[in-house]
């Protein structure tokens, strides 16, 4: 019987056992990078909005599995514009063997995946960056050993990577609190899944309006940009509403003297996180970069198993 193929579209795709397992093969193979798993497949990649970390990291990372890569941009392809987003997934599903597409609208990952006959990965879209909140937490599990019971504070915007870590975080039992202005919580469905897994793993999942109260006693301080892609026009809007949300100095210093500071980057430096903070000792940031590598090979390979 053929397997059926498996997408990756959100954390809730996974298993909290799969996402242990994801954390065991990843650090095997950030001992051993090349593999020839890959040899004779075809990657492609979709990008609807700039990126740097996935691009290169996916790209790279198929290289180090033995495969090829392709990048297309709008120009060149522009799904759901040029021709339809199910044509062009029945189209690629019979060159490519798996496919990564940053899109804005979720649904439209979703199409992908849905004609899709290869297996498709969310490179990012307007609700979800799996792959960010994946490399997050198996950073933060390698600096501190195990994660349950930590306590991560997000401060910001409750977007895409927000939503991300908040899946991720309740279904490992570490505590989640997510202090961003009125009218920025991170999506309703997301967070009453959120407490649905901590009611069965331990997380506390909370949402205050208040920084410094959030900050007090936090592990790992974490940040993202106020005007995500595509929201560039309320930036300046935002810069205003979002002030006190920064993490500088003051509010790292109401947390705990290890914590750690991360950002998804791209940063904008003295936006939502001062220089001092993002270079202190406690930032992990370029470790978060580099695992976004390891891990999307590790979850690369699962998905060609077809598991
Ligand atoms: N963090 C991240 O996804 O970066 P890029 O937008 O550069 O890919
Ligand atoms: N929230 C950001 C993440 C970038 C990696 C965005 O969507 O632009």
């Amino acid at each position: 019987m053929p397997v059926k193929k498996r997408d990756f579209l959100s954390i809730s795709d996974l298993s909290v056992e799969e996402i242990h397992a994801l954390f065991a093969r990843t650090e095997e193979l950030k001992k051993s990078r090349f593999l020839d798993a890959f040899k004779n497949k075809a990657v492609g990649l979709i990008f609807q909005k700039p990126s740097l970390r996935t691009r290169v990291s996916f790209q790279v990372g198929v290289w180090q599995l033995g495969g090829q890569c392709m990048s297309l941009s709008p120009a060149e392809v522009n799904i759901g514009v040029r021709e339809s987003i199910k044509d062009a997934a029945r189209t690629l599903s019979r060159y490519l063997d798996l496919i990564v597409a940053r899109v804005f609208k979720h649904r439209e990952v979703e199409e992908l995946g849905q004609y899709s006959l290869v297996p498709v990965i969310n490179g990012l879209s307007d609700s979800y960056h799996p792959c960010q909140a994946l490399a997050d937490i198996f950073t933060v599990k390698e600096k501190r050993g195990s994660v349950n019971g930590l306590t991560l504070v997000y401060l910001g915007d409750g977007n895409n990577v927000c939503n991300s870590l908040l899946q991720i975080t309740s279904m490992l039992g570490m505590n989640m609190k997510v202090a961003c202005p009125k009218g920025y919580a991170p999506n309703k469905e997301v967070l009453e899944f959120a407490q649905a897994q901590g009611k069965k793993t331990g997380a506390t999942i909370m949402v205050t309006q208040d920084p410094k109260d959030a900050v007090r006693g936090a592990d790992v301080l974490y940040t993202d940009v106020w005007a995500s892609m595509g929201q560039e026009r309320e930036a300046a809007k935002r810069a205003k509403i979002f002030k006190k949300y920064q993490i500088n100095k003051e509010l790292m210093g109401l947390a705990k003297n290890n914590a750690l500071v991360m950002h998804c980057l791209p940063a904008h430096r003295g936006a939502e996180i001062t220089d001092d903070c993002l270079d202190s000792p406690n930032s992990v940031v370029f470790d978060e970069a580099e695992n976004r590598l390891h891990v999307q090979k590790a979850i690369m390979l699962k998905l060609a198993e077809g598991r």
